[in-house]
């Protein structure tokens, strides 16, 4: 997908003023070349019951002084809207292996209170349970994925939740659903199957959990009558969160001999961007450059990552019939200083948007087989959307790359062509820049640059094929500092703006500013 042009990719030019070097990237575009569809579900979410991912941070309960609807706050709803969220994982994470659905339903006074044993023994009210995820789904306007709990749980457990949530006839669990104020059966798009089976989810060798997942394959089920033929339900497997590939290797083995009585559709792979194994340790505010070359060096081996999984997959499944789905993602960093280590609580930068942007323009590349992921997590956990405290909310970096992106979502990729050059820092190579581009429905060409360098801007040189363009237009991402956060007292700190770009005789032509993530629309 990426190469040189004859060796004249990345130029140096010197313009005028004080001696300024400024690179040069060309790219060649082909409008009328397509690749894959890039899934809208590449930018789905995942809210864990972890820390004060789901309380507070989404749920405050309907007696709270914060505005909220039906106990769900109404900021975060409004926030979460803008980026369409195409899908929210719930509700883990190792926390679905050790959850138990009835003591989330009814009345919000009979439910017991509960430890998180998975996330710091915290007392867990329940009352964000099925029903209340269901609301908030509602009203963001997404698609639910639920775990169904493998480790702790029963194929009984599992298969009476599926019916509670999506039975629309007359049975005992629908009557209680509807008791509970929600006659009409639920749709859920998406079910894994535990989660981290090789470790949190019970610590299963691979030929175990193939076993479970054959019987939670054919006992559990989605019976809602308007997911039978259209918008059926997709079933995950556990996948590694390993590069090794033995354990996709004895899944996808197993898929490729199942009968009629058993099947799955994805296979879950977690991949977390850090400095080094457990505990991660690098800082999310006030690091230098060093750290940032280093957390985007790690990020870029979400490629090879996904490579070698799918050189396994391709094996027992050529015409990739089973989705890869990285449903865990993101920088995992040190948790702030003087929180609870257990609630993974961490600032997000300027460093986390291009890390993001670097990670979704893996996956649009890899997008005939990567056909979901999961970004950890939504709010106040990991590399978050969002950040609250009490009554105050401020959005991420990361936030605005995924509100940029919105366009990407059910696009059809486009392949361009460009030399990414190279950036020598700190001991780490990076490429200068990253790019990608696609089409949407109404044919207008979406075109993303990465500029990784944080000191220099980058001249970009685009020649446009196979459309013709009428307008252009575009925003970025950028700040002062890779370091440099939104709080809750100075919001804007990393909020994109409109840049201008021209084009003349087929070419566009931009410049992009140093550590900055752009998104440019081409309108035919
Ligand atoms: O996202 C935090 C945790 O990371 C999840 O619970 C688990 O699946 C993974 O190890």
């Amino acid at each position: 997908m990426r190469k040189s042009l004859l060796g004249l990719g990345f130029m140096v030019a010197i313009v005028a003023g004080p001696v300024l070097a400024q690179e040069t990237a060309r790219l060649s575009i082909d409008a009328s070349k397509t690749g894959a569809k890039i899934d809208r579900n590449l930018f789905g979410q995942f809210a864990e019951n972890l820390g004060h991912g789901l309380y507070e941070g989404i749920w405050v309960g309907p007696d709270s002084s914060i505005p909220n609807t039906r106990g769900i706050r109404n900021d975060v709803v409004t926030a979460l809207r803008a980026l369409k969220v195409p899908d929210v994982r719930w509700p883990g994470g190792c926390f679905a292996d050790q959850y138990h659905w009835r003591k989330g339903i009814g009345p919000a006074d009979k439910r017991p209170a509960t430890l998180n044993s998975a996330w710091g023994g915290v007392v867990d009210t329940n009352s964000f349970g099925t029903d209340e995820f269901m609301d908030f789904i509602h009203q963001i306007g997404s698609e639910a994925y639920v775990s169904v709990n493998v480790g702790s749980g029963t194929p009984q457990e599992a298969s009476e939740w599926l019916e509670y949530m999506t039975a629309a006839q007359p049975t005992a669990l629908a009557k209680e659903r509807a008791a509970n104020g929600h006659p009409d059966a639920y749709k859920v798009g998406f079910m894994g199957i535990g989660n981290e089976s090789w470790s949190c989810g019970g610590d299963m060798t691979p030929d175990y959990y193939v076993s479970q997942l054959k019987i939670y394959s054919r006992f559990v089920d989605n019976v809602n009558p308007s997911q039978k033929s259209a918008n059926q339900m997709l079933k995950i497997a556990v996948g590694p969160g390993f590069p090794e590939t033995e354990w996709t290797e004895a899944v996808m083995k197993a898929w490729q001999h199942h009968d009629w009585s058993w099947n799955f559709d994805g296979l879950s792979v977690h991949w977390y961007t850090k400095d080094k194994e457990w505990p991660p340790a690098m800082p999310s505010t006030g690091f230098g450059l060093e750290d940032y070359s280093k957390l985007l060096k790690a990020g870029l081996f979400m490629d090879d990552f996904l490579r070698k999984q799918e050189t396994a997959m391709d094996k027992y499944d050529p015409e990739k019939k089973v989705a890869l789905v990285v449903d865990e993602w993101g920088a995992w960093l040190a948790p702030l200083p003087g929180t609870n280590k257990d609630f993974l609580v961490q600032q997000n930068s300027l460093r986390d948007a291009i890390l993001a942007s670097m990670e979704l323009n893996i996956f649009a590349r890899h997008a005939d087989r990567v056909r979901m992921a999961n970004i950890a997590q939504m709010v106040n956990v990991l590399q978050a959307m969002i950040l609250t405290d009490k009554e105050k909310m401020v959005l991420t970096p990361t936030y605005y790359v995924f509100k940029m992106y919105v366009p990407f979502q059910d696009s059809t990729f486009v392949p361009v062509d460009f030399d990414p050059g190279t950036l020598h820092r700190d001991g780490v190579t990076l490429p200068r820049v990253d790019a990608v581009a696609a089409r949407d429905s109404s044919g207008r060409l979406w075109l993303e640059i990465t500029n990784l360098d944080p000191e220099k801007p980058v001249a970009i040189d685009a020649g446009v094929a196979g459309m013709t363009v009428k307008s252009v237009k575009g925003e970025t991402l950028t700040a002062s500092a890779v370091d440099s956060v939104n709080t809750f007292d100075l919001p804007n700190t990393v909020v994109p703006k409109a840049i201008s770009a021209t084009l003349k005789n087929g070419r566009l032509a931009l410049t992009v500013e140093p550590k900055s993530v752009t998104v440019i629309s081409l309108e035919p």
